[in-house]
């Protein structure tokens, strides 16, 4: 059956990195059907917004879509709903994409790229499941609102809310630990439930979740103590499951650990396993249209795809090990690169996967 796969690469270096994930893809020999769309800013300067109806349409058409980056400064100045950034929360919110994999993970060659002390991170590989069709960032009401009374009457005011169902909490928590049952087997769920009452219901659910999981064990974390433990220990941990919000912040902070978020996947599944793939990084317009950007992320984005939505694991695993083959020839793209090391651009790091591929 052919796999029907949208490609939108978006602005920055999206364009650049996705044109290596779509060399890669199509030298395994598999029956792809590939479109391509504009998204973001891209798309905003063609059609005026930056999620246009027929780049969404074509993507709920796809098994998987492949995201490169969104966002520039110069759109900066917007309105917030035709900002490039929609564009990622409009896919997220109309495909249902509730469940966000961020995997963080130290490749052995990289170990001097983490700023923190090689014995702290070698060997790392958490996984963090963030949710993320809920939270303060869909939340109602929100707005900007003129006081009418207390010490800042006549004042603007900006509000959000932040709440989970517990169909939603739940939903996230089973994809959390059965991914925690294929790994080490530990869970730990973070919230901020000595604060928040939408985090004392998120607690209690996954405890009730977890009745499911006997083989899983399962911890709490608050989300203060839990970025302060992912930098004194996070080989402690194992599978991460947390909101949207926290979960943005968290993923982040993960990424880090492996000294370059250039080299992180991402996917976003919806219950029908139709995903989104993305690189963590962001479109770093700094770099962009310079043969500079680090297209690893992109291309391990490929491999989740073959994994979680079209049922290619050996696919997968090819591209995993022609990437781990490249690190260790000492090829690297500026943001990696290290004296001893060789330094290459985006395309001949794409060349370089490919041939690790035959
Ligand atoms: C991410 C990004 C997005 C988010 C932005 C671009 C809206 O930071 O995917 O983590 O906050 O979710
Ligand atoms: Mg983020």
């Amino acid at each position: 059956m052919t796999a029907r796969i949208v490609v939108l690469p978006g602005d920055g270096i999206g364009p650049e990195i996705a044109e290596q994930a779509m060399r890669v893809l199509g030298a395994l020999g598999l029956d792809l059907d590939l479109q391509q769309a504009p998204v973001g800013g891209a798309a905003y300067e063609i059609s005026g917004h930056p999620l246009p109806d027929s780049t969404l349409e074509l993507a709920r058409s796809a098994d998987a879509i492949l995201f490169g980056a969104v966002g520039d400064w110069k759109y900066d100045q917007l309105d917030r709903a035709l900002r490039p950034e929609q564009a990622v929360l409009g896919l997220r919110k109309a495909l249902g994409l509730f469940a966000n994999l961020r995997p963080a993970i130290l490749y052995e060659e990289l170990a001097n790229a983490s700023s923190l002390k090689p014995d702290v991170v070698s060997g790392l590989d958490i996984l963090i499941v963030r949710e993320l069709t809920g939270d303060i960032y869909f939340g109602q009401p929100r707005g900007v609102r003129i006081l009418e009374h207390g010490p800042y009457a006549g004042q603007k005011q900006g509000y959000d809310t932040m709440h989970y169902a517990q169909g939603e909490i739940r939903r996230i928590a089973h994809v959390a630990f059965q991914a925690a049952a294929r790994r080490q087997g530990r869970l730990c769920s973070v919230d901020k439930s000595n604060v928040l009452e939408t985090s004392q219901l998120w607690r209690s659910t996954v405890i009730d979740v977890a009745r499911e999981y006997p083989q899983v064990e399962l911890s709490h974390m608050y989300v203060d103590n839990a970025a302060m433990q992912l930098v004194r220990a996070p080989k402690a941990f194992d599978v991460i499951v947390t909101g949207n919000l926290f979960g943005d912040i968290l993923s982040d902070e993960a990424a880090m650990l492996t000294g370059s978020i250039g080299m992180l996947p991402s996917a976003s599944l919806n219950a029908s396993r139709q995903g989104l793939y993305e690189p963590c990084h962001g479109s770093a317009p700094d770099i962009a249209g310079k043969n500079q950007a680090n297209p690893l992320a992109m291309i391990l984005s490929v491999a989740m795809m073959l994994q979680y939505s079209l049922d290619q694991p050996a696919s997968a695993l090819r591209i995993e090990q022609a990437v781990r083959h490249v690190l260790a020839q000492g090829l690297r793209t500026p943001d990696l690169y290290e004296p001893g090391t060789t330094r290459v651009s985006t395309t001949e790091m794409g060349d370089a996967v490919l041939k690790a591929l035959k």
